[in-house]
């Protein structure tokens, strides 16, 4: 065994040293934030495990390396790193949302601090916090709920699509509890709206709540109501099932629902009462239940997510999203009409995408579905400066370096910016590297356009349009 040691003797030894960072590392990777460290030459030194999951990277790709060279078209969170070791900046409260693998939309704040030895900067560290269950949490407590969407706000191409809307419609009429299963950002606040607005019921109250958002502790108050003395500091008072009386509740995620409280709701519908928290009367409701589930049901009912008979009672109506990959005919649809939203929005007058982005978006699968599209599109509209085009260069950070544009290790050297280059523009080198790689491509297949275009994965006339673009003659 080792004799003890303290981080701040200074006769440490050197094993002793690489002891204490052993287990530094080792806490790093507990840790429920995001750390990356850069030494003075802008290299990373530490990306710890929350980080990896943050970003969808992994250690490997990143530790050893400049981060100009990761992450090619550095934005904010780049440079706010190179910022903190050039110039000993401190920056806080950078707010980022991306889509993770799984198409879910998370929201990070990043502080980036320099690190000093005595005078000297010896490099910096952006911790990032995921405030995504904190914002949910606050938009579910303040959200004003509001119906505000129809059945006519529904964008779609897809038969599929239109049974469903079909169905939803005649359902509306009725006061049957509805199962609406589909990713998330498939529509289905959009549908539940919609079936609200064209019930018997649209003049009274739409309540919804998000089951996997609040502490179980207090889902049952909330739910339920409690009565005075239930627990300590308990009052009397209803809970979203009864302020949704008269009208429609939506109980969103309904798979994170604790099973005893789903065994309470079977009771609500079954039998239209309930009794809340601590009380010892039941109350008769009045109240429409429909419910989302994010994964398939038979698959939560066996994990025991879902109650086998609320899933029964519930699925007499089910109605199925599917993910915006299986109807890809929506896509052009979808994005014409965001495109005019966001025009209108901020007084622009895009018409359009560009042919390499219309391939990438149409080929991509969308895990976060129209969400994501709607956020991709309208984060692309707010980096136009007059273009008539969206094209790569306005898609966020985190799609880029999904689609690898600009990847490529064999013209990496030639492009990619050196640490001091504080100038480099993002346009002039997706520009720059577009122009290489078709100049590579098209000298492999000898000029031929049609072979290029193949091995490309587009079109001849999107070929064409790039060769008009870069002026490279059509031979
Ligand atoms: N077919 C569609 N037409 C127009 N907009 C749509 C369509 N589908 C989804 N959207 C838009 O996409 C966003 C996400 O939709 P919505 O909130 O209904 O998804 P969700 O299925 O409830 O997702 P989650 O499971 O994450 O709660 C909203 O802004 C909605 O207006
Ligand atoms: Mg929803």
């Amino acid at each position: 065994m080792n004799p003890p040691f303290y981080f701040s003797q200074s006769n440490m030894t050197l094993e002793q040293a690489l002891n204490w960072l052993h287990m530094l590392g080792q806490v790093l990777d507990r840790l429920g934030e995001g750390v990356h460290i850069i030494d003075a030459t802008g290299r990373t030194i530490w990306y710890n495990s929350k980080m990896e999951e943050m970003e969808g990277m992994n250690r490997q790709d990143v530790i050893g390396k400049a981060i100009l060279d990761v992450f090619r078209f550095s934005d904010v969170s780049g440079s706010t790193l190179l910022d903190a070791i050039q110039k000993g900046k401190t920056t806080k409260n950078i707010r980022q949302t991306y889509f993770n693998n799984r198409g879910l939309a998370i929201t990070t704040i990043n502080n980036t601090y320099p690190l000093f030895l005595e005078n000297d900067v010896i490099g910096a560290v952006e911790i990032a916090s995921n405030v995504t269950k904190v914002e949910r949490l606050q938009e579910n407590l303040f959200k004003e709920p509001k119906a505000t969407y129809t059945f006519e706000d529904i964008i779609t191409n897809n038969s599929a699509m239109r049974e469903v809307i079909e169905q939803a419609r005649r359902t509306a009429r009725t006061d049957s509890s509805v199962l609406i299963i589909g990713e998330t950002g498939t529509g289905k606040e959009l549908l539940t709206q919609s079936i609200h607005q064209a019930s018997p019921r649209a003049a009274g109250p739409l309540i919804s709540q998000n089951c996997a958002a609040l502490p179980e502790s207090l889902i049952e108050g909330l739910l339920f109501g409690t009565a005075r003395g239930a627990f300590t500091g308990a009052i009397d008072r209803p809970g979203l099932i009864e302020q949704a009386n008269g009208g429609t509740l939506l109980l969103d995620e309904l798979n994170s629902l604790d099973p005893s409280l789903q065994a309470k709701l079977l009771r609500v519908i079954q039998e239209r009462t309930l009794r809340r928290v601590g009380d010892t009367k039941d109350r008769k409701v009045d109240v429409r239940i429909l419910a989302t589930i994010n994964e398939d049901p038979l698959q939560a009912v066996e994990k025991g997510k879902l109650r086998a008979d609320l899933y029964y009672r519930l699925s007499v109506v089910t109605l199925l999203l599917p993910p915006l990959r299986d109807r890809r005919d929506d896509m052009p649809l979808l994005i014409q009409a965001l495109i005019a939203k966001y025009n209108q929005l901020f007084q622009l007058h895009v018409k359009g995408l560009s042919p390499i982005l219309q391939e990438k978006i149409l080929a991509y699968d969308w895990p976060g579905n129209v969400r994501e599209l709607e956020h991709t599109i309208q984060g692309a509209m707010n980096l136009v400066q007059g273009e008539e085009w969206l094209d790569i260069i306005h898609l966020p950070f985190y799609l880029r370096r999904k689609w690898q544009i600009g990847e490529r290790p064999s013209t990496t050297s030639t492009i990619a910016p050196s640490l001091g280059d504080r100038a480099f523009d993002l346009r002039d080198q997706v520009e720059k590297y577009e122009l290489s790689y078709l100049k590579e491509m098209l000298a492999s297949h000898q000029g031929n356009i049609s072979a290029t275009a193949k091995a490309l994965g587009m079109t001849r006339q999107n070929l064409q349009y790039y060769l008009k673009k870069y002026s490279l003659r059509d031979k």
